[in-house]
């Protein structure tokens, strides 16, 4: 099933033939086709496949779980189930019991806040994070300020790769913690991971967002030493939503200092002496009943998708990602003006499956991406329109950090809208349309977008 990689230089090859993923798409996805969609939203979520869902509805007809935190045989059952879904998590990025704990959470945004809102921030630290984030890691730097941190952003280059990022890393002060993305859920950028080695070896804690590389790449934790990593499951296999998971060093979660205790977190509580004790490790920071129900699909879901042949995909997905830009450079108007803008790499080198751009006029200017999003869905063509959470990506790529834009937004309060603000910036771009493959994606798919965008007029 393996497909030849794209050239090491990034040169475009458009490559035809994906016929044994077009089999598993057909046997896996054929929902897909019967709502007659063109599902270009992977890093939106995966699509979970039928045997994976239908396996997993068959396990729980056999089973009886209980609440964890009792003792009877559903208890045990279920905390067997949620011990088996840590230890597939870490599994499934090659990480070693003795050194990494697993904090099983909602999705990536809890794992990121378990961190942020325990992190011992203080005056002598700092927050770093790069301008290419998700706002769940944004979001970081109000625990940072409000423990008295100094926050710096890591900046972007035109491209939207990072611009000498360890340069710009002093030596850390105090407890200090830098965050990053494996993976840009904006521009597909693939950050260079020996960023991690190099803070840690500055003193910095450091918080890998692993959401969205994990769609078709892998992250090896016997190569890679993040303190923390966040994850979704869904953005893995599309199943099961509601579980994520917080992955961290053991000594880096003993460094945290939970702001509150809550069920299932503690040894013990006393109401009269106002006193508590968290549960060490894991357990301390698994906020009352965790998805117990759903926990036993884990190592289902990784199961299923290693058996899928992910190595392989990830080459396809490549593959299709090289076709998709290469359709895109090849889209003019009848005057030869190009009718996209791709944000980002134009080539495959060092990324993944996620392509932001917009579409313009004749005249070179960009059409709003919501009128675009529009007619795709009529068409249905499932893509994801505005700045996918990630607006540091997005005052780069559209030139949005001046005070014009804070003037805007301070005028416009809560009557916010994204065609509101772009009409205060008198119709400058604000946001961007995103196509994302993944693990189901066949050629067709791409070529369905291109063939639109080609008669959109
Ligand atoms: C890079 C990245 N980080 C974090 C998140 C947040 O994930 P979740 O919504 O599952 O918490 C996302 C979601 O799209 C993402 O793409």
């Amino acid at each position: 099933m393996l497909m030849p990689p794209p050239a090491a230089d990034g040169a475009i090859v458009a490559s035809g033939d994906d016929a044994p993923f077009l089999a598993w798409r057909t046997r896996e996805l054929a929902r897909v086709e019967a709502a007659g969609l063109t599902y270009l939203d992977y890093t939106g979520a995966a699509l979970y496949p039928e045997s994976l869902v239908r396996a997993d509805a068959d396990r729980l007809t056999r089973v009886v779980l209980g609440n964890p935190h009792s003792l009877h045989g559903p208890s045990t059952d279920a905390s067997r189930d949620l011990d088996a879904a840590r230890e597939a998590i870490l599994g499934f990025l090659n990480g070693s019991p003795a050194e990494y704990a697993v904090v099983l959470t909602q999705n990536a945004s809890a794992a990121c806040r378990l961190v942020g809102e325990a992190f011992p921030f203080g005056e002598t630290s700092t927050f770093a994070l790069t301008a290419d984030n998700h706002n769940s890691i944004n979001g970081l730097r109000e625990w940072a300020r409000r423990g008295g941190a100094r926050v710096c952003v890591l900046p972007l280059d035109p491209s939207l790769r990072l611009d000498d990022p360890v340069g710009r890393l002093p030596v850390a002060m105090g407890p200090s913690l830098l965050a990053f993305p494996a993976q840009s859920n904006f521009s597909g950028v693939r950050h260079a991971l020996s960023l991690v080695d190099d803070a840690r070896r500055r003193g910095w804690s450091v918080l890998l967002d692993a959401a969205s590389v994990l769609a078709t790449g892998s992250l090896d934790l016997s190569q890679v030493s993040p303190d923390f990593i966040c994850l979704s499951l869904y953005k893995i296999a599309g199943y099961p939503a509601g579980v994520g998971a917080l992955v961290a060093r053991h000594e880096a979660l003993a460094r945290l200092r939970r702001p509150w205790f809550a069920g299932g977190t503690v040894d013990w509580v006393s109401v009269a002496n106002e006193r508590h004790q968290l549960t060490a490790g894991a357990h301390g920071f698994e906020d009352g009943t965790p998805a117990f129900g759903a926990a036993g699909a884990v190592a289902l879901a990784l199961d299923t998708m290693r058996a899928a042949d992910r190595p392989a995909w990830a080459c396809h997905v490549l593959t299709l990602t090289a076709r998709l830009l290469a359709g895109f450079a090849d889209l003019t108007h009848a005057n030869g003006a190009p009718r996209v803008r791709v944000h980002g790499p134009s080539t495959v080198v060092d990324r993944g499956g996620t392509v932001a751009f917009s579409v313009l006029t004749s005249a070179g200017e960009p059409v709003p991406y919501w009128d675009v999003e529009a007619r795709a869905r009529d068409a249905g063509i499932a893509l994801r329109g505005g700045c996918f959470c990630n607006p540091g990506c997005a005052e780069v790529a559209f030139g949005l950090s001046e005070a014009r834009v804070t003037a805007c937004l301070d005028a416009l309060g809560d009557r916010f809208t994204v065609p509101a603000l772009a009409a205060c910036l008198d119709g400058r771009p604000v946001g961007a349309l995103r196509a994302s493959l993944g693990i189901g994606s066949i050629a067709r798919d791409v070529d369905r977008l291109l063939a639109f965008l080609a008669a959109d007029a």
